[in-house]
C-alpha cells in the first residue's frame, strides 16, 4: 500500500502548490477568450475523470452543455474539441498550418520510432517527404491500378471462402470480422511487400495473426485519452509498467518489420513480387543510405498496416451491418446490380465505380459510423483562435466527426441510414468527414473507397444476406472499432500492490464488451447462397480463367483444386476475358 501512499501524498502537495499558485496569481495579466470549459476542473488531474468510453459520446454530451467548441484540460495540458461543420472547417483551412502537428504522446515514442512514422510525425520537411514516398509507392493512381488485381483476387478468395461453407444450401451464419480483417491485412501486405499471409502457407497465417494482435494492441493505445501522456506521476507511481509494455509491444511489431525488409534484402524466393514498396525504398537505401536508414523503412510499413486495415475491414463490417439492418437498401441496391451488371460476370471496380447508390451506401456507413469518430488528435503549434476563441500555442485539438456527422441542423433524421440522401443534396457530401479535412488529412481515402467498394458490391451480388432474428443487429459502437478503442479509463488507477501481479490493463483482457459482440456479429448475420445467382457468375470466372481464377498479374498464386470445390485446373478455354 506504500505506493498508494505516495500517490495519495503527491496528490495533496501538488493540490497546495495548486491553490498556491491560484492565489497569488498575478491579475494583471491579460485574459485569455478560451473555450468554455466544465466546472470544476480538479486540480492535477482536470477533466481527466470525466472520460468515459466511448469518447465521442461522452463528448457529444459536453458539446450539448457546452456548446460546439468547448475546452477540458488533460492534466495541465489544454484540449479543444470541436464539435460543429463551421468549427471543424476554420481548424482545416484557415489554422490548418497551425493544426498540422501531432501531439507528442507516449505511444508515438516508444512505438512510433520516437514520432517519425508518417502519422505521428511534426509538421515539416520529414513528414512531407513521408507523404511524398507513400504516394509514389501506394497512394497514386498509377499504382493504384496496378494494384488491382491484387484487390480483385482476395475478393474473389472472400468470395471463395463463403461459398465454399455456404454451398449446403440455406441460409447459415457467418462471422465477418475475422474475414474482413483478413481481406485487408492480406490487401495491404501484398501492396508493400508482395505476399500473403491467410491462404496455404499455415507459417506465415500465424506469423501474420500474431502480428495483427499485436497491431490491434497498438491501437487500442491509440487516441489522446491515455491519462499517462498527461500525468507522467502515473509512470512513476506504476513502477514504469505501461512503458514497459509500449517498449515490449514496440519490441516485437520491429522484429516483424524488421524480417520483411531483410527478406526482400535477400531476394527470398516465394515472394510473389520484387518490385514492392519495400524494394523501392531498399534502392533508395543504396543512394541515400543516411536518410532511408531501415527504421524509416519500417516505420513505412508500419504505418500503412496500422492506418489501413482495420479501419478498412471494419467499414465493410458496419456496412454490412446496416444491410441487413435495413433490407429495403440491400433490395435495392442488388437491383441495381443485376440491372447494370448483371449476374454473368462478377462485378469490378469500373462497376463500382458507376453504381452511385452503392457508393451513397458507403458513404452513409461512413457517416453513421465513422471508424476514426475522433480523427487523429492534433495540436497547434502557434497561437490561433477559433470560434472567436483563443487557442493558444501547444494546445490539443479533437474533431468530433461522429457528432458532426449526426448534427441534426446539417442532416434529416440523422440517425437513420439513408443512402438516398446523398443523391438529392449535393452540398451533403461536403460536411462529411470520416478521412478528416485539411493536409493531415487521410491518403489513403481512396484505396479504401475502391477495396471497401469492391467486396461489398461482391458480397452483395453473390450471396443473399439476412440477419437472422427479428431484432436489428446492435449498433452500438465498441465492436472492436477502430474508433480508437483505448485504455479504459479509471480513476483513480489502481495501483499495483507490492507482491502482487500487475494487473493487466491491455485491451485483450479488458474488452469484455468487444468479445461478446464478435460473439453477436457471429448469431446476427446470415448468409445464403442461391445457386441460380451463382452460376453465372461460376460460368464466367471458370471461364475466363481457364479453371484457374483470373488472376491477371498475380500470378504464381493459385487455388489448390483440393482446396475448392468448384475450381478445376483441367480443360476450359484460354484467359482472354481482358482483366
Ligand atoms: C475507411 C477507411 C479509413 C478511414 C475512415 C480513415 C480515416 C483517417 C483519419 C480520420 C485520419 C486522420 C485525419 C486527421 O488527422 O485529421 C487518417 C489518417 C491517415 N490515414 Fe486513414 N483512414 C482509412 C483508411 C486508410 C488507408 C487504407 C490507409 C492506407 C494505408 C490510410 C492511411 C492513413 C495515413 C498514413 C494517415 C496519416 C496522415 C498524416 O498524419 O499525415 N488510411 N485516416
Ligand atoms: C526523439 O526525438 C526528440 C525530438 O525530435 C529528440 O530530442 C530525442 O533525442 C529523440 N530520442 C531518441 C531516443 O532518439
Ligand atoms: C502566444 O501568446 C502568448 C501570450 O498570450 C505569448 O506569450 C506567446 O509567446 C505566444 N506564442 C507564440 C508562439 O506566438
Amino acid at each position: 500500500m506504500e505506493d498508494t501512499t505516495i500517490f495519495y501524498s503527491s496528490v495533496s502537495l501538488l493540490f497546495l502548490i495548486f491553490v498556491f499558485k491560484l492565489w497569488f496569481q498575478p491579475t494583471a495579466r491579460r485574459r485569455k477568450n478560451l473555450p468554455p470549459s466544465p466546472r470544476p476542473s480538479l486540480p492535477v488531474i482536470g477533466h481527466l475523470h470525466l472520460l468515459k468510453h466511448p469518447m465521442h459520446r461522452t463528448f457529444h454530451n459536453l458539446a450539448k452543455k457546452y456548446g460546439p467548441i468547448f475546452s477540458l484540460r488533460f492534466g495541465s495540458r489544454l484540449v479543444v474539441v470541436v464539435s460543429s461543420a463551421s468549427a471543424a472547417e476554420e481548424c482545416f483551412t484557415k489554422n490548418d498550418i497551425v493544426f498540422a502537428n501531432r501531439p507528442n504522446l507516449l505511444l508515438g515514442k516508444h512505438v512510433g520510432y520516437n514520432n517519425t512514422i508518417l502519422t505521428q510525425s511534426p509538421y515539416g520537411d520529414h513528414w512531407r517527404n513521408l507523404r511524398r514516398i507513400t504516394t509514389i509507392e501506394v497512394f497514386s493512381s498509377i499504382r493504384l491500378n496496378m494494384f488491382l488485381p491484387i484487390r480483385r483476387d482476395e475478393t474473389k478468395r472472400l468470395l471463395e471462402k463463403l461459398s465454399r461453407s455456404s454451398r449446403k444450401g440455406g441460409f447459415f451464419k457467418v462471422e465477418l470480422k475475422t474475414m474482413f480483417s483478413e481481406l485487408t491485412f492480406n490487401i495491404m501486405i501484398r501492396m508493400v511487400a508482395g505476399k500473403r499471409y491467410y491462404g496455404d502457407d499455415v507459417e506465415d497465417e500465424e506469423e501474420a495473426r500474431r502480428f495483427r494482435k499485436i497491431m490491434k494492441e497498438a491501437t487500442s493505445y491509440g487516441g489522446a485519452s491515455n491519462p499517462r501522456d498527461f500525468l507522467p506521476i502515473l509512470n512513476w507511481i506504476d513502477g514504469g509498467d505501461f512503458t514497459n509494455k509500449l517498449v515490449s509491444l514496440s519490441k516485437r511489431i520491429d522484429e516483424f518489420l524488421q524480417g520483411l525488409i531483410d527478406e526482400h534484402r535477400i531476394k527470398k524466393a516465394g515472394l510473389e513480387s520484387t518490385n514492392t514498396m519495400i524494394d523501392h525504398l531498399l534502392s533508395l537505401q543504396e543512394s541515400q543510405p543516411e536518410y532511408y536508414t531501415d527504421q524509416i523503412i519500417k516505420g513505412l510499413i508500419m504505418v500503412m498496416l496500422l492506418a489501413g486495415t482495420e479501419t478498412s475491414a471494419v467499414t465493410l463490417e458496419w456496412a454490412m451491418t446496416n444491410l441487413v439492418n435495413n433490407p429495403e437498401v440491400l433490395e435495392k441496391v442488388r437491383a441495381k446490380l443485376d440491372d447494370q451488371v448483371g449476374q454473368e460476370r462478377l462485378i469490378d471496380e469500373s462497376d463500382v465505380f458507376k453504381l452511385q447508390y452503392l457508393q451513397n451506401i458507403i458513404l452513409e456507413t461512413l457517416r453513421l459510423c465513422p471508424t476514426a469518430p475522433l480523427l487523429v488528435p492534433h495540436i497547434s503549434s502557434d497561437n490561433c483562435t477559433v470560434g472567436g476563441y483563443d487557442v493558444p500555442c501547444d494546445t490539443i485539438l479533437l474533431v468530433n466527426a461522429w457528432a458532426i456527422h449526426r448534427d441534426p441542423k446539417l442532416w434529416d433524421e440523422p440517425d437513420s441510414f439513408k443512402p438516398e440522401r446523398f443523391e438529392t443534396r449535393e452540398g451533403e457530401t461536403r460536411k462529411l468527414m470520416p478521412f478528416g479535412l485539411g493536409r493531415r488529412s487521410c491518403p489513403g481515402s481512396g484505396l479504401a473507397q475502391r477495396v471497401v467498394g469492391l467486396a461489398l458490391g461482391s458480397l452483395i451480388q453473390c450471396f443473399e444476406w439476412e440477419r437472422v432474428g427479428d431484432e436489428k443487429v446492435d449498433m452500438t459502437e465498441g465492436r472492436g472499432l477502430t474508433m480508437p478503442k483505448v485504455d479504459p479509463l479509471e480513476w483513480p488507477p489502481s495501483l499495483p500492490t507490492k507482491g502482487q501481479e500487475v494487473k493487466s490493463t491491455s485491451p485483450t483482457t479488458s474488452t469484455p464488451q468487444k468479445e461478446a459482440n464478435d460473439q453477436m456479429d457471429h448469431d446476427q448475420i446470415q448468409i445464403h447462397r442461391d445457386p441460380s445467382r451463382w452460376l453465372g457468375i461460376w460460368m464466367w470466372l471458370w471461364r475466363c480463367s481457364g479453371g484457374a481464377w483470373c488472376l491477371g498479374l498475380a500470378s504464381g498464386l493459385r487455388f489448390s483444386s483440393s482446396r475448392s470445390f468448384w475450381i478445376r485446373f483441367s480443360g476450359g478455354g484460354s484467359g482472354g476475358c481482358g482483366r
